[in-house]
């Protein structure tokens, strides 16, 4: 056994359906991971084993609830895909690149090209204003952008989540929606292949929640890949695929065929009187 496991850490080649060229792309997976575990050290010889041996491909275009109990994993495993955390075995592939063989800088630099962050309580800098909290992800670009086209290129991911003229107001002059929805427009400032969201609902009235939702949903048709933490079983009607962890595991993964528009659902419920 041990023979078999250290040839097979050998191996680093990624499986053979992720080629690398651009008819494939379509159909590989944008995310692998291959029996990953993560085990925390908590000290004084106590780990806790927050997932165990995970195996999940996500394709371009998907759109994934992840749902569990507290503690069940969902935010360790969030925190992988992001690469924020590394796992503690297993592999790992983002974009037919095997995450765990890069440096940390290299690490970051795929993050910060390939993925898009919304948490729960917007984290957003609350002195600074929503075009320059959109702004903020293009700082640690690499390539350096000017300041006029970081500009341009904020305003527009503004206006994409119907913000444009709310550009100078700081979060505390701002609804928890329109908060979140710069938290969005941050996201997505680098053009993204994915887009994680932890419980980014969870602060939100229902209405508003649709409107995320909805803005979510036109996303995904263009392309990109949404995972989306969330304890709300109602919104699982509007994205394809449904995971539930249970103690570090996959309980169930489930897919639908047909998905609900949350731009309609949110129409039909009106306006807040
Ligand atoms: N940094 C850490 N150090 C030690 N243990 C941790 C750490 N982060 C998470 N854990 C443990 O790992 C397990 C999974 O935690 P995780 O945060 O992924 O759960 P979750 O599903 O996101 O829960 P919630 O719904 O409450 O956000 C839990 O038992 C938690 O206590
Ligand atoms: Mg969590």
């Amino acid at each position: 056994m041990a023979i078999v496991a250290a040839l097979s850490s050998a191996v680093s080649k990624p499986p053979s359906e992720i080629v690398p060229n651009a008819i494939n792309q379509k159909v590989a997976p944008v995310i692998r991971l291959e029996e990953i575990s993560k085990v925390y050290d908590t000290g004084g010889g106590i780990s806790v084993h927050a997932l165990r041996e995970i195996s999940l491909d996500f394709r371009a275009g998907e759109s994934v609830a992840l749902m569990g109990s507290s503690g069940s994993g969902k935010s360790t495993l969030m925190n992988l895909l992001g690469c924020l955390d590394r796992p503690s075995s297993g592999k790992f592939w983002l974009d037919a690149i095997e995450v765990d063989k890069l440096s940390r800088d290299q690490r970051a630099d795929l993050r910060n090209a390939r993925i898009g962050f919304i948490f729960q309580n917007f984290n957003l800098l609350s002195r600074t204003s929503a075009l320059e909290n959109v702004e903020m992800p293009m700082l640690y670009h690499r390539a350096s952008i000017s300041a006029g086209a970081m500009r341009k290129r904020a305003l527009e991911a503004l206006d994409r989540v119907g913000l444009a003229d709310r550009a100078s107001h700081h979060p505390n002059a701002l609804s928890g929606g329109q908060q979140q929805r710069v938290a969005i427009a941050r996201a997505l400032v680098n053009q993204p292949r994915i887009l994680l969201a932890d419980e980014p609902t969870g602060n939100l009235d229902s209405r508003t929640s649709l409107d995320v939702l909805a803005l979510f949903q036109e996303l995904i048709n263009d392309g990109l890949t949404v995972i989306l933490v969330t304890h709300e079983p109602e919104l699982c009607p509007f994205l394809q695929r449904t995971l539930i962890l249970k103690d570090g595991r996959i309980l169930r993964d489930s897919r639908r065929d047909k998905v609900g528009s949350a731009a309609e659902a949110r129409a039909a419920l009106g306006e807040d009187v």
